[in-house]
């Protein structure tokens, strides 16, 4: 079972120190995930959500502070090495896949990686495997999967993405508004087999997401940026009381200052 603690270490960000343009985009920004636990992620334009998952990703090295995920310091791990461990998946449904690939290939691409099991020795029961995980999706792709990832609708392939970034255990799952392409049905779908999966695999979860209603309806926990800093951390009762209206509400307070 995957299941590990993320903890953030008082992480600070500059994009272009000592210019004219410079950004202070994470400030001293401290969190802990306990293992397992599900976080809906909300805050403005701007406010440094995608930089803090490319933080945790390792396309940015940041100027300050620690990530450490499940025990280890990995701020300056190479970021392919902590790729084998850390699941994303994004708003481009293109985004993470190969598009001239078929389902199977890009499946059976996934589940190699983190094995370093070649792709070629994929076999028939990594292929069952397969096809009962798509069956799970209950989009009739389980019977496709021969076809190429760049021909599914884009609700079919973020599905089918969000098998690829579990497949092989990640101990951390980062989404980035994985649903706002997609419309409403589709969003609502891809949204329930994200909590079912990471709830059986016990992943640890961050979901960037502006819609108020899944961030307070998904995952057990919702916090909001707001220039590099966490400025709300709702959980428990707290968070069961709160409704939309008033999130955004505290939402846009936050966004005027
Ligand atoms: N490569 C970069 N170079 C310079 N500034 C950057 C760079 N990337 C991000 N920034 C700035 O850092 C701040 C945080 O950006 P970030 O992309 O993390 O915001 P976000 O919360 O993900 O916003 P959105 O909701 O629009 O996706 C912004 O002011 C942005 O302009
Ligand atoms: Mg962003």
């Amino acid at each position: 079972m995957s299941s590990s603690p993320l903890s953030i270490q008082s992480l600070t960000h500059r994009f272009e120190a000592g210019t004219v343009n410079e950004k202070l985009a994470l400030d001293r920004l401290s969190l802990e995930l306990p293992a397992g636990q599900f976080v809906t992620v909300l805050g403005s334009n701007g406010s440094g959500k995608t930089t803090l998952f490319n933080t945790i990703l390792g396309k940015l090295i940041p100027d300050e502070g620690r990530i450490l995920l499940d025990g280890e310091d990995i701020t300056r791990q190479k970021d392919y090495k902590r790729a084998l461990n850390i699941g994303c998946l994004y708003q481009n449904p293109l985004r993470g896949t190969a598009p001239d690939m078929t389902i199977e290939e890009n499946l059976a691409l996934a589940y190699t990686r983190k094995a370093s099991r070649s792709f070629f020795a994929v076999n028939r029961r990594d292929n069952r495997y397969f096809r009962e995980l798509l069956a799970g999706l209950d989009m009739g792709l389980e019977n496709r999967m021969k076809t190429k990832m760049g021909l599914l609708s884009g609700g079919q392939r973020q599905a089918a993405s969000l098998l690829m970034a579990t497949i092989a255990q990640p101990k951390l799952l980062l989404l980035d508004e994985h649903t706002a392409a997609l419309d409403p049905g589709a969003a609502e779908k891809v949204m329930h087999l994200t909590e079912t999966i990471a709830r059986r695999d016990h992943i640890t979860t961050l979901m960037v997401t502006h819609d108020m209603d899944y961030a307070l309806r998904v995952g057990s926990r919702t916090i909001m940026l707001d220039s590099g800093r966490i400025v709300m951390d709702l959980s428990g009762e707290e968070r069961a009381r709160m409704t939309s209206g008033a999130l955004a509400e505290l939402f846009y307070a936050k966004g005027k200052r």
